[in-house]
């Protein structure tokens, strides 16, 4: 599989596993553990979480099937995000749904996932959402504590537009910390980051993007949504041509954008991830890729 370089010391594997259907899954330890180690002998060795996933549960169930094979913990990265608070009864604290950004919160919540993921490090942290609240100063300086304490590896943000990311980046690249990834909602369903600007800002700033949804959570798949009717009758015969399975043609479709597009797959079935892998390997023509970004704006270029 191949890897992406995301600084000087974190690499990711092209395709990531998220987590934030891990309950939904209803593995057992034992299964969630079993496949992790699937995943891990394909090659996708990077793992997506989010402190609130789950109602603030997925981090600690991957932490318990993590914990059955430590040796694991070595061979992969743990990716983890905050910033998001929601109502539960997990957490006293949690009372609303709001933002927070504050160094107090964010340095909070990384210990938080540390405990529940059974970790001392996070590859990497990143902000999930961007905040109208959002003060850069509180930022760096939990980002400051964070990698003094060595408990993240690299830094990134969710969901940031071109504005919020330059006004976060101007603040804390005086501290030498550096936004390595934006994780963005993008798939031939929703393509908005390839033709509003932030794609192309961050293969300018060798910001390296991961894909969220790259099935639009499954809804691709669903031939009674009219868009997804009109992309996959373009994807389909694509993926009869080359023998596979098309979830294979949209990962090849993410991959063949050169800003480097690492699709988040949300699968919790080995076989479609391994759909998804195969991808890497179907080479589309530039007629192809530009056929299904047609369908997915539902209107002919200019
Ligand atoms: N940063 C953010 O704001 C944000 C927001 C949302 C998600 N995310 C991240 O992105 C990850 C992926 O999101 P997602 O779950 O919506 O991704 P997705 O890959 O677009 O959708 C996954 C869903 O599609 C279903 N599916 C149906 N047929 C499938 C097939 N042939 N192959 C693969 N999946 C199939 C899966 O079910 P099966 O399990 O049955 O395959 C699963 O329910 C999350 O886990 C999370 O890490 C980030």
């Amino acid at each position: 599989m191949e890897r992406v370089q995301i600084n000087h010391n974190v690499d990711y594997s092209r395709v990531i596993q998220g987590f934030w259907r891990t309950k939904d899954w209803q593995k057992s330890t034992q299964e969630l553990n079993r496949f992790i180690h699937e995943l891990v002998e394909l090659g996708v060795t990077t793992m997506d979480h989010a402190d609130i996933y789950g109602d603030y549960s997925c981090e600690a169930l991957f932490g318990k099937a993590l914990a059955l094979s430590p040796e694991l913990r070595d061979k992969i990265q743990l990716i983890s995000k905050c910033g998001i608070i929601l109502p539960t009864d997990r957490l006293e604290l949690f009372d609303g749904h709001r933002y927070d950004l504050s160094k107090s919160h964010i340095v909070g919540a990384v210990d938080r996932s540390l405990k529940s993921l059974g970790t001392d490090y996070l590859d990497t942290l990143l902000l999930h959402r961007p905040s109208p609240l959002m003060n850069p100063d509180e930022v760096r300086a939990a980002l400051d504590t964070l990698v003094e304490q060595g408990k993240i590896k690299s830094f990134g943000v969710s969901n940031f537009s071109n504005t919020q990311y330059d006004l976060l980046n101007s603040d804390i690249k005086s501290h030498k910390l550096h936004i390595a990834v934006n994780q963005l909602q993008v798939s031939p369903y929703h393509a908005e980051p390839m033709y509003d600007g932030t794609i192309d800002h961050m293969y300018q700033e060798g910001v390296k993007i991961m894909g969220w949804s790259p099935l639009a959570g499954g809804k691709l798949l669903n031939l009674n949504d009219d868009k997804a009717k009109s992309v996959m009758s373009i994807i389909s015969p694509i993926a009869f041509k080359n023998n596979v399975a098309p979830t294979s043609v949209i990962t090849a479709w993410l991959a063949k954008h050169p800003a480097t597009i690492m699709p988040i797959m949300g699968t919790g079935q080995i076989e479609h991830m391994q759909d998804a892998v195969k991808g890497l390997e179907v080479e589309l023509s530039d007629q192809e890729w530009f056929d299904i970004y047609v369908a997915v704006l539902g209107q002919d270029i200019p």
